[in-house]
């Protein structure tokens, strides 16, 4: 087989696309998941766009299988466990669904960020790293663990939620119903609820965040500012480094891995984001392992990236 597919649901945005071995994404469409109420409607949509892409590449033969990577897949059912964020409401059987609609093709669903990691393993800076954790920095924090060349799916396929370990008792509120999880400071939605602090503290007077409507403010409005020197807005960035170098500093005693990838919208910030990470790493990381750990950005670039991670699990088909 040459080809694979690949489908990352989001909350906005359904992506999916032709992959070839190589990692390169031959054809790709997009659809608004917000806009399908009905999964029927949304599962027939996008099958037959991929069936018109699948003819473009010699059908449906020459394709291995199809991966699709969502915030709540689930690796050992086959579906798409109920999520607050998207339209039905319930769970789903996605992967029966999409094996239905294509003809038979064999499907596999994940987490997002366990696609993530295995298309960085696949793909990407992981190729040949046996030991390394994986954090997603987008909308919300996500993780892959991976030991001993695997990735540890635990006994419901629900390992690795380090976007909820809780970093601060008492602290933000987070989505998940409960206080101070990481992914309440170091997501992209972290990063503009700092900031938001910031303006209501009355901190940001001088500051050029402080001509953004504060509701509206995000993580790109933060990096816009920081790259024009603007003082706050680099002490936001640093900030979100402290927390995020403590907290992988607690990551590195489970698992004592070589790196520490990170992915997703947020590590565009690059060194803005890195330097405090390793500032914070350093300080706070246990003797044994001082000097041991490498903290670097995914090799899967940009909106490719989750295509490529979720195209990666139907080669395991
Ligand atoms: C979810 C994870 C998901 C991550 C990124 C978190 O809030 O709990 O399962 O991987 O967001 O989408
Ligand atoms: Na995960
Ligand atoms: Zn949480």
């Amino acid at each position: 087989h040459s080809y694979v597919l690949g489908m990352d649901v989001g909350g906005t945005n359904t992506l999916f696309g032709v992959v070839d071995t190589e990692g390169n994404i031959l054809a790709r469409d997009s659809v608004h998941t917000k806009e399908y109420a009905d999964i029927n409607n949304y599962v027939s949509e996008i099958a037959s766009s991929i069936k018109r892409m699948m003819q473009d590449f010699g059908g449906v033969s020459c394709f291995n299988g199809m991966g699709i990577g969502a915030p709540n897949g689930n690796v050992f059912t086959g579906y798409l466990d109920y999520a607050p964020n998207l339209p039905w409401g319930k769970a789903v059987p996605l992967v029966k669904l999409f094996h239905e609609a294509l003809d038979g093709l064999l499907v596999k669903i994940d987490n997002d960020a366990n696609a993530a990691t295995i298309g960085e393993m696949t793909y990407g800076a992981a190729r040949d790293m046996k030991n390394f954790i994986m954090l997603t920095l987008g909308t919300g924090v996500g993780s892959g663990i991976v030991i001993d060349g695997n990735l540890v799916y635990g006994s419901h396929g629900k390992a690795g939620e380090l976007g909820h370990v809780i970093v601060r008792p008492n602290g933000r509120p987070c989505g998940c119903g409960r206080n101070g999880c990481l992914e309440t400071y170091v997501s992209a939605t972290g990063v503009a609820r700092t900031a938001k602090e910031c303006l209501s503290r009355g901190v940001a007077v001088d500051s050029l965040l402080s001509k953004i409507d504060s509701d509206n403010i995000t993580s790109k409005d933060v990096y816009d500012a920081a790259l024009q020197g603007d003082p706050i807005a680099k002490d936001i960035f640093d900030r979100t480094g402290q927390v995020l170098g403590e907290a992988i500093a607690s990551f590195v005693n489970f698992s004592d891995p070589e790196a520490i990838i990170l992915f997703g919208g947020l590590t565009s910030a690059g060194e803005l984001l890195m330097k405090p990470i390793k500032e914070s790493l350093q300080k706070n990381i246990l003797f044994v392992y001082e000097g041991g750990v490498k903290i670097i950005f995914s090799h899967l670039k940009g909106s490719d990236a989750a295509i490529l991670g979720a195209a990666s699990l139907g080669w395991l088909l």
